[in-house]
């Protein structure tokens, strides 16, 4: 399946790979519709093409999300791919469940996207064909590793959403994917101070995930691969096998 050429919107449009995702889209000739926090960041995006255009937008305002849609909706026409990637990462200390630190991850990554699920769900069912709604989990949201707490039960908690709104909105000709990426760099892989396998260009995995999307109709579009199977294959270990692998991740005391 080729998908030709319409309107996506990215959400994390700004920068990484949902700047890379932008611009790969719009030389492939869709008009794109960019939004994050950072006005400027969305600025320098759109200057490098005229089929990007950006639209500031927090996450985290629930009021200002349902204006968003429309506002997106109504200038384009439609919306017929909806990227969302917005994630803050926050390393989570050993043992330490802070509600302050949990809650800023979960009301980003995870209800960031729930308060749009709504509103671009009305809007792809009013438009003909429906649409495609791809959230950018990770690779990280397998299973639950130490030192990252809080930003894998954010992307766990995406996955399970996903595979239920998978099935939910297929009627409704609402293709629901889930993007599971390993490593690549980003402003948010540069606070990493710990070694990060089969590291990727920040531009070679935005064509995996473009090609993924486009070229595909998985549910699941995991890369690189040679990182995404073994991450697969932990997550069907038996407890006792996974967890004797997931304690030597431990500091020695
Ligand atoms: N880098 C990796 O190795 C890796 C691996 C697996 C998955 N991922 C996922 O890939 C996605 C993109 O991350 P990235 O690595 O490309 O890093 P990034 O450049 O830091 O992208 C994160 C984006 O989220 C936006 N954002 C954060 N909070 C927001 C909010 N409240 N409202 C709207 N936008 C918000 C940021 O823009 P503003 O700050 O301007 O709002 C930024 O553009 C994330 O979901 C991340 O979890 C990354």
């Amino acid at each position: 399946m080729i998908t030709p050429p319409g309107v996506a919107w990215i959400i994390g449009g700004g920068s990484g790979i949902g700047a890379a995702m932008a611009l790969q889209l719009a030389q492939a000739g869709w008009m794109v519709a960019i939004s994050g926090r950072r006005i400027e960041r969305l600025n320098e995006v759109a200057a490098k093409s005229s089929r990007i255009k950006p639209f500031q937008l927090d996450v985290t305002d629930i009021a200002a999300i349902e204006e968003a849609v429309t506002r997106v909706a109504s200038q384009f026409g439609r919306i017929d791919l909806f990227v969302f990637g917005a994630a803050a990462w926050q390393p989570s200390r050993l043992a330490d469940y802070d509600f302050e630190g949990f809650h800023a991850l979960v009301d980003t990554n995870l209800l960031g996207f729930v308060r749009m699920a709504n509103p671009l769900v009305r809007q792809m069912e009013r438009q003909e064909g429906g649409g495609q709604i791809a959230v950018i989990a990770s690779v990280a949201g397998y299973f639950g590793l130490p030192r990252a707490a809080a930003y894998n039960a954010t992307k766990g908690a995406l996955i399970n959403l996903l595979q239920t709104m998978r099935t939910e909105l297929k009627p409704k000709r609402i293709r629901v994917r889930m993007l599971a990426p390993g490593f690549f760099k980003s402003e948010l892989t540069a606070k990493n101070d710990f070694p990060m396998p089969f590291l990727m260009e920040t531009d070679a995995a935005a064509k995996r995930a473009i090609d993924g999307l486009l070229r595909s109709e998985r549910f699941e579009i995991a890369f690189p691969r040679r990182l995404a199977w073994p991450m697969k294959l932990l997550r069907m270990l038996p407890y006792p096998v996974f967890f004797s692998i997931t304690d030597k991740m431990m500091p020695k005391p």
